[in-house]
């Protein structure tokens, strides 16, 4: 099997992306799977053409490598890629298009308000904002409708604040999700399919050491501790897991994902987001979960691309 890794792309994620490229080159060669890696830009669609792999891992996040776009162009070309198919990639990536799923499906995620950037100037900023307040209460979530790694997000817990995040928010995207805010435990639980069907790996739990799960957070070492398995009881684990499995086929996605939640202090969780192509990095999740569940990353890589191939 002939193995192309995708990394780097032009999306705010680039960086994350080279990161999560290399950690998946290493696996799957560790697990004796002839892989190489290439960027995602002008030059894929000749060598994709001329050069076919057997399969392809996408390594890319942020626009294009998560938006369905580059999905689109594999199936162009007729070459099987790991995990979910164009269409899903795009309904999860857009973050209130996913929420109205998983609310239509019964999956508790948090209120939310998407605010086009036409709509927060034509309105005006104060009475947009008094609204939401209104609506949602505070604290409030304040993210770009697409993104990710925790870029142009903000936590408010003051009107007055709200503003500020606004333009943070808009700096990456054109419309806002602003969230009603669940306290509560930050956990990751990445679902991986070995062939018997989509299974979560037990919850991680995040601790942030400054409190905010931000993009320093995540890819600095030393400023975030994990627990995996998250400090939970059996039957809110159980409950946890029960509802990412249930986040992850209903976005319809396949192979892996990693669906990231707040378990509030009543210990029910709200499903914040699904990502399809979770981050790959040293300081990453799934990686993790997947090293405290007992399986070996490369093995697991190497059975999807397998599959993807047949
Ligand atoms: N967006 C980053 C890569 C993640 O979800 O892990
Ligand atoms: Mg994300």
């Amino acid at each position: 099997l002939r193995v192309l890794v995708l990394a780097g792309g032009l999306s705010y994620e680039r960086d994350v992306s080279l990161k999560s490229g290399r950690r998946v080159l290493d696996a799957l060669r560790s697990a004796g799977i002839e892989a190489e890696q290439r960027d995602a830009d002008v030059s894929l669609l000749p060598a994709l053409q001329s050069d076919p792999p057997d399969a392809v891992v996408i390594a890319l996040h942020g626009a294009t490598g998560e938006d369905g776009s580059l999905r689109g162009v594999l199936d162009l070309c007729d070459v099987p890629y790991v995990g979910c198919d164009a269409r899903s990639a795009r309904l999860a990536w857009d973050k209130p298009s996913a929420k109205a799923v998983l609310r239509e499906a019964g999956i508790p995620t948090p209120d939310w308000v998407a605010l086009p950037h036409d709509r927060f100037s034509e309105l005006g900023a104060v009475a947009v904002l008094d609204r939401i307040v209104d609506r949602l209460g505070l604290p409030l979530m304040v993210k770009p409708a697409q993104g990710g790694s925790g870029l142009g997000a903000a936590v408010v817990r003051d009107a007055g604040a709200v503003p500020a995040a606004m333009v943070g928010c808009f700096a990456y995207d054109s419309t806002a999700l602003v969230e009603r805010y669940v306290a509560g435990m930050d956990v990751a639980v990445s679902v991986v399919d070995l062939g018997d069907g989509p299974q979560a790996l037990p919850a991680v739990e995040i601790v942030p050491r400054n409190g905010v799960y931000d993009y320093a957070a995540r890819y600095t070492a030393g400023l975030t501790t994990w627990h995996s398995p998250a400090r939970l009881e059996p039957d809110v684990a159980a409950e946890v897991s029960r509802t990412a499995l249930a986040a992850h086929t209903a976005l319809g996605l396949r192979d892996l994902s990693r669906v990231d939640l707040i378990v509030d202090h009543e210990g029910r969780p709200h499903v914040l987001e699904v990502n399809v192509s979770p981050g790959m990095t040293e300081t990453s999740l799934l990686p993790l979960a997947v090293q405290a569940a007992g399986l070996d990353f490369g093995k697991l890589l190497a059975t999807m691309v397998a599959r993807a191939a047949t």
